[in-house]
């Protein structure tokens, strides 16, 4: 146990999931009802500075989101961030204040995994700032009981699969490839940044009162499989056509719960048919998916990418883009 002072920064991508975590078996421990498999974003960060310091009068939290203002964190943010804190200090033995630090580069609670981005730079730059002796794997599940368990995925670099087995040990994120394995990129069309009025803590919550959260679970297994075999073959068509069916499964069961959950808007829609219009009429290879929001994932292959993302600037739905190739790991930066 260490009481002098230490600081430590990480920066951490958000991640796609093409096989979406939704629904859990305990909240608790944020085990997930199903395993699930996802690209980090390389242009989607989170940098995150923890100091502990003795010196310091309380903890303090300071946010500065989509490159805005530094603003001190309160209410529901701060209590997230402090939870996962006081239980890596508490790990670490340590009764030391901390000071966090932390902004990112894209708009948050949006669909754009920001939560995941955060949580993982946070989990990684704290454990370094305490000193805790962690691998990547423990450090993933760390990440997971953060309550943001999509974080757990943005540990490790590239293409990277979050296994679940039922248990806190057996549930942790490894990457299935490298980032170089593949040049695929993902294009965020934003249509609206305003957050989200349903979170997916709460969307994970209301999965199990869908009649259609069973049909969801049983075919899952099969699409797991069929997203590894498409990465490790680098089979766009063959990944994309999963990972809009999951997609579709997943916003099917948020909008069959009970109070059921729209997270689409008008401009949802018409992206997501401009990129079925492209495939059919021009043979442009994209897939769309969609996380727990109304901003669309274009899928393509980087040779792709440049036509893609001119169509999509080009549509009225869309505000604008960010484009990502596969990301790093939670790395330290300082
Ligand atoms: O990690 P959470 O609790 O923010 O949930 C993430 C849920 C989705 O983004 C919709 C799916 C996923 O696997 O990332």
């Amino acid at each position: 146990m260490t009481t002098s002072p230490q600081t430590a920064t990480a920066v951490a991508c958000a991640n796609i999931a093409f096989i979406k975590y939704w629904g859990q078996s305990d909240s608790g421990l944020t085990l997930p009802t199903n395993g699930s498999i996802s690209m980090n974003l390389d242009g989607c960060l989170t940098e995150t500075t923890v100091r502990c310091d003795p010196e310091l009068e309380r903890d303090q939290v300071w946010l500065a989101l989509h490159g805005g203002e530094e603003m001190p964190a309160s209410g529901r943010p701060y209590e997230r961030v402090m939870a996962q804190i006081n239980r890596l200090r508490a790990l670490a033995g340590s009764s030391m204040p901390v000071e966090i630090r932390s902004r990112n580069n894209f708009p948050s609670d949006a669909g754009i995994a920001s939560s995941a981005a955060a949580f993982a730079a946070l989990t990684r730059a704290a454990v370094a700032a305490f000193q805790l002796e962690v691998n990547e794997r423990e450090l993933s599940r760390l990440t997971r009981l953060s309550g943001s368990g999509s974080a757990c995925r943005s540990i490790p670099s590239g293409f990277v699969e979050w296994y679940n087995d039922g248990t806190d040990q057996g549930s942790y994120a490894e990457q299935i490839a490298p980032s170089s394995h593949w040049a695929l990129v993902d294009i965020v069309a934003v249509v609206n940044t305003q957050a989200k009025h349903v979170s997916s803590t709460h969307g994970h919550d209301l999965a199990p009162t869908s009649a259609y959260f069973p049909a969801r679970l049983s075919e899952v297994p099969a699409r797991l499989i069929e997203v590894r075999r498409a990465i490790s073959a680098c089979d766009l068509e063959r990944l994309g056509l999963a990972a809009e069916a999951d997609a579709m499964s997943m916003h099917v069961v948020a909008m069959t719960a009970k109070p059921p959950t729209m997270y689409w808007q008008p401009a949802t829609l018409s992206v997501i048919q401009a990129v079925q219009r492209w495939r059919a009429q021009d043979n442009l290879q994209s897939y769309w998916t969609i996380d727990a929001g109304p901003n669309v994932h274009v899928i393509c292959e980087a040779k792709d990418a440049p036509e893609v993302e001119a169509r999509l600037c080009e549509l009225s739905a869309v505000q604008w883009t960010i484009a990502n190739g596969p990301g790093h790991e939670a790395r330290l930066v300082g």
